[in-house]
């Protein structure tokens, strides 16, 4: 198919107002360039995808969005706010939440003290010091919260366990759990499924649904299970040694010939 990006679009049943733009965006490390010049939208209500090949830049692009890189061009808007200019202790206060492609717990505490950390977001040694404080000024309704979190995963039982010990997959869905606390708009989840057995990431996709359908959450996954992907997704955007490489519903995706060139290339380099 003779196509060229972004004519390869379909926008088919895309039909929520913008919630997230990112346009032009450009990440460098010193003399690498993670991403360059990219732009894509996720529209209220839907699950959005991003894909591609290890390296492509994917976590990057998170990293921009929730303003943990800086860009060196290009601009991130969310619903009307300018998230270029903003601190990443302001993203919970907007309504953005994510999680990381490698677990970040507290082993040491409970799981519902790890929960209650996702009430106020922020990052490294401040989580226990941000916790603390939030506790006191709230504690149960903070607490009542976290519970209803973990319940909605069926985890009201091991609430008050310690973190270290439990399976890997239980491990994920607390840090999912983490990431709803804050009542976030938009939930960005980076690696989800990995590590994850059958089982676990057909759980995983109906939770991603529920969250959209039930709670209203507008979800940015960044993955590489694909049948999870094709199965969840509202849109596809993939990405391509830092470059937007096509994007559409994920049926159109699938088909492309360039998003298999580009895993299979990717795979036999
Ligand atoms: N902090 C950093 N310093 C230097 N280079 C980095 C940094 N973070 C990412 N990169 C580089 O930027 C590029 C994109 O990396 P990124 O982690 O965003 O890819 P990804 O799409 O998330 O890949 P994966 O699927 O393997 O997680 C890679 O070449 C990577 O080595
Ligand atoms: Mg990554």
């Amino acid at each position: 198919m003779e196509t060229t990006y972004p004519s390869a679009q379909s926008e088919g049943s895309r039909t929520g107002s913008q919630l997230l733009q990112v346009e032009g965006l450009t990440v460098r490390f010193g003399g690498v360039t993670a991403l360059e010049d990219v732009s894509f939208g996720v529209r209220q209500g839907e699950i959005c995808a991003l894909i591609g090949p290890n390296g492509a830049g994917k976590t990057t692009a998170f990293n921009a969005i929730s303003r943990f890189v800086r860009p060196a061009a290009g601009t991130i808007d969310f619903d009307g706010t300018r998230l270029t200019d903003r601190r990443a202790a302001d993203l919970i206060g907007l309504g953005i939440s994510r999680t990381f492609q490698n677990l970040a717990l507290w082993p040491a505490l409970s799981v519902i003290e790890n929960v209650m950390v996702g009430a106020h977001g922020g990052g490294g040694a401040s989580f226990v010091a941000q916790m603390v404080g939030a506790a006191r000024r709230s504690e149960r309704d903070l607490r009542a919260r976290a519970y209803a979190a973990l319940e909605l995963f069926g985890l009201g039982e091991i609430a008050f366990d310690p973190c270290s010990g439990l399976p890997y997959g239980t491990l994920k869905q607390i840090e999912l759990a983490r990431a709803i606390v804050s009542r976030p708009r938009l939930l960005m989840l980076d690696e989800p499924a990995a590590g994850l057995n059958h089982g676990e990431v057909r759980e995983l996709g109906e939770t991603m649904r529920r969250l959209r359908d039930e709670e209203g959450i507008t979800i940015l996954l960044v993955e590489h299970h694909m049948a999870l992907v094709m199965d969840v997704s509202d849109y596809v955007v993939a990405l391509d040694f830092g470059r937007g490489l096509v994007e559409g519903t994920p049926a159109a995706v699938q088909a492309d010939e360039r998003l298999i060139e580009a895993y299979l290339g990717g795979s036999a380099s």
